[in-house]
């Protein structure tokens, strides 16, 4: 059904006329719609979510929010996370295009075939996944609570972890577990340059790297922190530095900013670009404009096949059950 939805709407013209910021607010209240945001979407979407949140506590919204319609403002996998969770409620993405490298260097039938291989393996899946991926899944983590999930497990159980092999190999090396590792990977984390971080360290020499998990292990290794979207922000509440080199999506500088105007945030830059700061193209897909057009027609929707939503609400239920448990 997903395939066939009219996508051109997404881009019918919004009149100049039109308060975005009013007109949202008027139809989420209509509509009782809830509009979650990932800390990647842009300043204007953060500021009018009801909700703003990393991958696991938009997850943990989704699963008990009362509202009739979810809008996920993020990527696709989110918004198939929330449906799943939530198979009654009407589930809508800005923009149906917003996929996700990561989830996409992981089809489901590969790592289908790889799980089948391995019978006597429990497979641990990070969040950012296909509906179906998850439906092969024992229990889906985020970066929030990889390390915590993982450790749960007897030190013995043998273990598939997929699909980020940054995030794997370094889970494996703060663990000491040797988990069996799917080869994918985030082409946003994937891209940052040592070079220019090891630039930017040597004009700021007080400012702390602060590193995303999904980077590439010689960035891991010259970090003075490393954590998950929401660490890294409590990070730099907590913390008495001033200036932080950013090694991860550069959206969450805007929440940092926000909660730390004293402090200097400073992005790390990619590899391959003269710009200075690293966004996700898929994540940035987001508008207001297509926002406004997605409570006005309540499309694009998202749609998981009912087979799949069953067996995959387990795994996403083990990991809220496992992070309540964990006080996450
Ligand atoms: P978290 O939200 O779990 O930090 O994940 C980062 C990410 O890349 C989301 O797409
Ligand atoms: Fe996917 Fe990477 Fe974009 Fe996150 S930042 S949505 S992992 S491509």
């Amino acid at each position: 059904m997903e395939n066939n939805q009219p996508i051109g709407y997404m881009n019918v013209p919004v009149p100049k006329s039109i308060d975005l910021v009013q007109e949202i607010d008027r139809l989420r209240k209509e509509k009782n719609a809830v509009i979650l945001a990932h800390y990647y979407q842009t300043g204007d979407i953060q500021d009018i979510a009801d909700f703003v949140g990393d991958s696991l506590a938009l997850a943990q919204w989704a699963a008990k929010t009362t509202a009739d319609i979810i809008v996920l403002c993020g990527v696709h996998f989110m918004g198939e996370t929330a449906k799943i969770l939530c198979p009654d409620k009407k589930v809508l993405v800005p923009d149906l295009n917003a996929g996700c490298s990561l989830a996409d260097s992981c089809p489901a039938v590969d790592f289908t075939e790889f799980v089948s291989k391995h019978p006597d393996y429990t497979v641990i899946s990070y969040v950012n996944t296909t509906a179906a991926v998850k439906a092969v899944t024992d229990v889906v983590v985020t970066s929030t609570n990889t390390r915590q999930i993982v450790e749960s497990f007897p030190a013995d159980t043998k273990i598939i972890f997929g699909p980020d092999r940054n995030l794997g190999n370094y889970i494996n090396s703060i663990t000491g577990r040797n988990m069996i590792l799917w080869n994918g990977a985030c082409h946003v984390h994937e891209q940052f340059s040592l070079e220019k971080i090891l630039e930017l360290k040597a004009q700021y020499p007080d400012a702390e790297i602060i590193t995303h998990p999904e980077c590439k292990q010689p960035i891991i290794e010259v970090s003075d922190f490393v954590g998950s979207t929401v660490a890294l922000l409590k990070h730099t509440i907590q913390s008495d530095i001033k200036q932080f080199i950013v090694a991860t999506e550069s959206g969450v500088i805007y929440e940092m900013q926000k909660q730390s105007p004293d402090k200097q945030f400073i992005p790390a830059p990619p590899n391959d670009s003269t710009c200075a700061c690293n966004e996700c193209v898929f994540m940035r897909l987001n508008t207001m404009e297509k926002l406004y057009n997605c409570l006005k027609f309540e499309m694009p929707e998202i749609y998981v096949d009912e087979e799949v939503q069953k067996r995959a609400v387990k795994s996403i239920q083990r990991m809220l059950e496992i992070s309540a448990q964990l006080g996450l």
